[in-house]
């Protein structure tokens, strides 16, 4: 059997999530190269996925490495930069969000995807898990009725590497814990953002005050929708009590939630103290599946040549919608899309 071999860009914890599935857990695929600017980290990953080319950059790789796809798990500030790169040389992409850092870097990369005719698929997991896909399922079938009104909490653990906290960099928070939000958000209700109003304030982290004075650690976000739809997002890095996903639909007629923190959790009530919560740590643990999902998806989709189902104009609109609301927190005003 023919398998689809990957070079890893950026094996950091991103990256390293989706490489370890496509090496050990889709029979289809193998890691065949690895590439991080962080040379040790590149040969310990390489290592662990059981090959011995390793490089400290991707155009080495290109050169001396055979592949037929990429996993890019490198910063935000690297994605447009990998996917030209990757496209021009015929290389199916399977990339991390956010994108892009910008429209303009979002449409370069549509641009260079279409004309090599290569597959792109963008790491919103959360289009594979069960939850959501049964949701999206449960609305479709009309079991609330027209949904009016989308909640979606994002809520990142840990402190994200410090490239994070440079608005430059990555678009912050929204862009990077919340853009998963966004994304969903659209998915399930099937349809565009028409205006965002965001407030956002550093609380957390007076470290990064003066260094980076933009950077806020949570945000709170109002959305309208072309189809009329309202929408509501909370997000916050880091959220120390664990990661938090959670979705509420509201509809003509009915609610849908996804995600309760009691699905994921074990409580338990003793005597010293009313409740003990045993909440989810980690993106890892909780989109374990959807991530595999995905990956197999998209090894699949190589395979017998198909559009994956989550590409480029997704990854755009979400970062459209993270430029919008970043302005909206600027100017303390609505935007308009
Ligand atoms: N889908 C998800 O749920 C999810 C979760 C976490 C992170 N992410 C995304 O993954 C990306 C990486 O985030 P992370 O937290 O894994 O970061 P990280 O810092 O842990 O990993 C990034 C890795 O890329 C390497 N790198 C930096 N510049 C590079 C370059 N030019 N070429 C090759 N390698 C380079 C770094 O040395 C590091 O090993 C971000 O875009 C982030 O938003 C997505």
């Amino acid at each position: 059997m023919k398998k689809v071999k990957f070079c890893l860009i950026g094996a950091g914890r991103a990256g390293m999530v989706n490489a370890r599935n496509f090496e050990f857990n889709i029979a289809e695929s193998e890691v065949v190269a690895v590439v991080d600017s962080n040379l040790e980290a590149a040969r310990k990953a390489a290592e662990e996925l059981n090959t011995n080319d390793y490089y400290g950059s991707f155009d080495e790789a290109l050169i001396k490495s055979d592949f037929d796809a990429v996993c890019i798990g490198a910063p935000t500030f690297v994605h447009c930069e990998a996917v030209v790169k990757a496209a021009e040389a015929g290389k199916h992409i399977y990339s991390e969000k956010p994108l892009s850092i910008s429209l303009e870097e979002a449409d370069k990369m549509e641009r260079v995807i279409r004309k090599n005719k290569v597959k792109f698929q963008i790491d919103f997991m959360r289009r594979f898990d069960k939850n959501f896909l049964r949701a999206k399922k449960l609305i479709e079938d009309g079991a609330i009725g027209t949904p009016i009104l989308i909640k979606s909490v994002g809520r990142g653990p840990g402190l994200p590497p410090e490239w994070y906290a440079d608005l430059k960099k990555s678009n912050g928070l929204l862009a990077e814990v919340n853009s998963h939000d966004f994304d969903s958000m659209r998915w399930l209700i099937g349809g565009n953002f028409k205006q965002v109003y965001a407030l956002a304030d550093n609380f957390k982290l007076p470290q990064y005050k003066e260094k980076y004075p933009d950077f806020y650690d949570t945000a709170a976000v109002i959305l309208k929708f072309e189809n009329g739809v309202l929408g509501v997002v909370d997000g916050c890095c880091p959220a120390t009590y664990g990661y938090d996903v959670r979705v509420e639909i509201l509809g003509t007629e009915g609610m849908l939630q996804i995600g309760s923190k009691q699905a994921y959790s074990v409580m338990v009530w003793n005597k010293d103290k009313n409740l003990i919560s045993e909440g989810n740590q980690s993106w890892k643990t909780l989109f374990k599946d959807a991530y595999e999902e995905g990956a197999r998806h998209f090894v699949n989709c190589i395979l017998i040549n198909s559009e994956p189902k989550v590409g480029i104009i997704d990854g755009k609109k979400a970062v459209e919608i993270v430029i919008a609301a970043n302005k909206s927190i600027k100017s303390g005003k609505p935007i308009d899309l």
